[in-house]
């Protein structure tokens, strides 16, 4: 049996930053400190091709034709192990998978990934799994990830005492023409993965207060989304934002994430935006910037960004669907 399926990478506009404290286990089971809300987004997606084979002893990942390392190898068949029980079987796999944004750029996605694994892997074994289980399954695999199995804009909830979370969509790619013009910059930079950064969180004095604030945020995110209100949106997103990097920052270790050139386009969005333009930021465990705007402002936002020192290059995406299975195999 074979499968491929394709899903979106997303960006958060309240972000998942840390694990709630429901004892030992929790921060492998991905269960979020706090709810968030994102937006799958449409020309950033990793395809993967889920395949059994006969009389091997490893499953085996390719990604963009180069053999994975152990970690990332030993990670996705630990993924794998999760629907092999559900299906009752053992047989390996060979997973080959491809993403279409432009590697070197820091964008790559443990989201986009774990959610086409868990789509395509599940359609090889024969599971059939609605869109509640697929979200919940991605999210052992990456947390974020879960948001990008439904469609469009996205809320991950989390309840009180629960042990299983997952997402769901609020709107349909086609309620709003969203922009993200994605600032790639120039900067070297060590990269902190975010498991670091979760597991860190609750050391910074700030990180309760950002975890108290986070479901009024996600209440006014909704509504925002559904009113298509970016000012309301971008306000909300962009402390957000801010408030992640601080947790981030104030964490022992403490884990600084923008370069000089984060901070110039931060400012220059506020600038644009003081002088009419309505675009807002926000900021990944990394140094690129997402500027958010609607339709009618892309090209002047991205044109804006380009003409920054630092920016090596803007990648535009659009909201994006839920993750899907397709007829065109891989490999
Ligand atoms: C800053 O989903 O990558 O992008 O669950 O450890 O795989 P793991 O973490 P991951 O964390 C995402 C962090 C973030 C914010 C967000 O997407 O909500």
């Amino acid at each position: 049996m074979k499968a491929t399926a394709v899903a979106c990478a997303n960006i958060a506009f309240v972000k998942y930053w840390g694990h709630a404290d429901r004892g030992s286990a929790d921060s492998a089971k991905h269960l979020p400190a706090n709810p968030s809300v994102s937006l799958n987004l449409d020309c950033l997606s990793t395809t993967t091709t889920v395949t059994q084979v006969e009389g091997s002893d490893q499953d085996t990942l390719t990604i963009n034709g180069i053999a994975a390392g152990t970690a990332a190898r030993e990670r996705a068949s630990r993924h794998l192990d999760r629907l092999r029980a559900l299906a009752g079987t053992k047989g390996c796999m060979r997973v080959v998978s491809h993403n279409n944004f432009p590697t070197g750029a820091g964008m790559a996605s443990s989201a986009s990934a774990f959610a086409a694994l868990t789509v395509a892997a599940a359609a090889t074994l024969g599971l059939s799994l609605d869109e509640r289980a697929l979200s919940s399954i991605a999210r052992l695999g990456s947390g974020s990830a879960c948001r990008s199995i439904p469609t469009g804009f996205v809320e991950w909830t989390v309840e009180a005492g629960e042990q299983d979370s997952y997402a769901h969509s609020i709107a349909p790619p086609e309620h709003w023409g969203l922009c993200d013009c994605i600032a790639v910059v120039s900067a070297e930079h060590k990269h902190v993965g975010s498991i670091q950064g979760h597991e860190a969180a609750p050391s910074s004095f700030l990180h309760q207060a950002r975890v108290e604030q986070a479901p009024a945020r996600v209440e006014t995110c909704r509504q925002a989304i559904l009113d298509r209100d970016l000012e309301a949106l971008g306000r909300e997103m962009e402390e957000d934002a801010v408030a992640m990097h601080a947790v981030a920052m104030t964490a022992r270790p403490p884990v600084y994430y923008w370069t000089p050139d984060t901070l110039r386009i931060m400012r220059a969005v506020v600038e644009w935006r003081a002088q009419g333009l309505p675009v807002y930021y926000t900021i990944d465990a990394g140094p690129n910037v997402h500027c958010l705007c609607e339709q009618g402002h892309r090209e002047t936002v991205e044109h804006r960004l380009r003409s920054l020192p630092g920016v090596t290059q803007v990648l535009v995406a659009c909201p994006g669907r839920e993750a899907h299975l397709v007829p065109d195999h891989l490999d």
